[in-house]
């Protein structure tokens, strides 16, 4: 099939890659010239695991296209994919302006009957809105439809996530649209779910913020633990043998971060309130998340009483690991406290310290000042206090030794439950973490 793919962040680039690679002949399109040039020569935009080889692999064999020109890949495409952003707004609501702006070139360029696909999170009801809006602006006498496709993969694993999905949701009105989606999806081999247009909607936000709900529970649930004595990551363990409860998304830390998870917690909030709805769960999940984050800054402080003058080894930007996005990450919440208070922060990240340095440059800031290191150790030399905000494979695999031999005065707070305390405290560590034996 012909397919056009609009954006091309996670969602649409991993899509148009992954439906070439499944045969389809697709052209990715993005407004921003220097991006579309860096994907011609076989450069992904973002970081994310098999997607560079996948995109030379597919460009070489002309399977994919990347260009500014939306009329020429929109004009004869059998289905539309529709993936840019639509980012939260001051009030909890989707902003669907790019969805918009796409959905009128769409109108305005389609010659021949055409699928369009929504892959972006939208709020329920917003896909019957975009059918009559490219209704409104078609040029030609054309069927247009517009289907639900909502994307669950995974920052940092998006292409395994897609080729290895564990299955499709398509939200269709129609046969026809049913039957062009259940086609482009076949070469995957994966189990399809056809639903209507807006149940597609609700499963991505009940999905994404299920999972929220899920962290946030845990998160509550170790906080309850410090206080009584219990160990959450045993709590854990006990609850994982249960298959009503499953073993993942049980990891107790500092909150949840990234594009998606705040994001849709947010929006479905809103959607309820401006339906005269009160979705308590997830306003609850909301509130912990955003304690959650500052939780081993507030401990820190208390052990301390303040940071000024100390050198502070962050460890981990990004809001998880396997990605360089910083979106809602515990550490831009957590670094300026410290830098208000006088702290000298040495980060450590692999892949995320450009971002960060865009947020905070290198040199003195506001009552501190801020250094970028390329390892682990160079972070730890001197430090009197250190902070573990993102569980990157090099950072869990410090050992307990390191961090005594190389800090001024061995205090660790890790945010991701990632070492042993005994470990910690037998090589003479102070370690404090979430929802564990203090
Ligand atoms: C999330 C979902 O997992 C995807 O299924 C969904 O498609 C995506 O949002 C989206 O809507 O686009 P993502 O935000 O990339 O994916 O990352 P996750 O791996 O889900 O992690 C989100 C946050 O939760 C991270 O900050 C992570 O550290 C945190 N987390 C995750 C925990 O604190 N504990 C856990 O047990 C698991």
């Amino acid at each position: 099939m012909k397919l056009a793919v609009a954006g091309t962040g996670y969602v649409g680039l991993v899509a148009g890659v992954t439906f070439a690679e499944k045969g389809h002949n697709v052209t990715c399109v993005d407004i921003d010239e220097d991006k579309v040039e860096l994907m011609r020569s076989g450069v992904s935009p973002i970081y994310e695991d098999g997607l560079e080889a996948l995109m030379r692999k597919n460009y070489k064999a002309k399977k994919v296209e990347y260009t500014t020109d939306y009329k020429s890949a929109y004009k004869d495409a059998d289905a539309i994919f529709i993936g840019v952003g639509t980012p939260e707004q001051p009030d909890g609501s989707a902003n669907l302006s790019y969805i918009a702006t796409v959905a009128r070139q769409i109108a305005e360029s389609i010659e021949k009957d055409c699928l369009v696909v929504v892959k972006s999170t939208v709020p329920v009801g917003t896909n019957d809105k975009v059918e009559q809006f490219i209704q409104d602006f078609l040029i030609n006498d054309v069927r247009v439809e517009v289907a639900s496709n909502p994307e669950f993969l995974a920052q940092g694993s998006a292409v395994h996530d897609t080729l290895q999905a564990e299955r499709f949701i398509i939200g269709t009105e129609s046969e026809w649209a049913e039957n062009i989606l259940k086609e482009i999806y076949e070469p995957f081999n994966i189990p399809i779910v056809s639903v209507n247009r807006r149940t597609a909607e609700m499963i991505k936000y009940a999905s994404n913020d299920f999972l929220a709900l899920k962290i946030s529970y845990m998160n509550d649930i170790a906080n309850l633990c410090e206080l009584v004595g219990a160990d959450i990551q045993d709590v854990a363990k006990g609850m994982s043998y249960d298959k009503r409860i499953g073993s993942k998304f049980l990891n107790a830390g500092i909150g949840y971060g990234g594009s998606c998870f705040p994001k849709d917690t947010q929006a479905l909030n809103h959607l309820a309130q401006h339906n005269g709805y009160e979705l308590k769960t997830i306003q609850s999940a909301i509130d912990v998340n955003e304690k959650q984050k500052t939780l081993l800054y507030r401990k820190a402080n208390d052990r301390l009483i303040t940071f000024n003058g100390l050198k502070v080894a962050v460890l981990g930007l990004t809001f998880k690991p396997g990605t360089d996005d910083l979106r809602e990450a515990p550490s831009l919440e957590n670094v300026p406290l410290l830098l208000d208070q006088g702290a000298d922060v040495v980060a450590y990240d692999p892949v995320g310290a450009e971002n960060f340095s865009k947020h905070y440059p290198e040199g003195k800031l506001s009552n501190g000042s801020i250094r970028y290191v390329s390892s682990v150790e160079e972070a730890l030399e001197d430090a009197n206090v250190c902070f573990v905000f993102t569980e990157w494979p090099e950072i869990k695999e410090t050992s307990a030794e390191l961090y005594k031999g190389l800090m001024r005065t061995p205090l660790v707070f890790d945010g991701r439950n990632i070492y042993s305390i005994d470990v910690m405290e037998t090589a003479g560590v102070e370690y404090h973490s979430v929802g564990r034996r203090i």
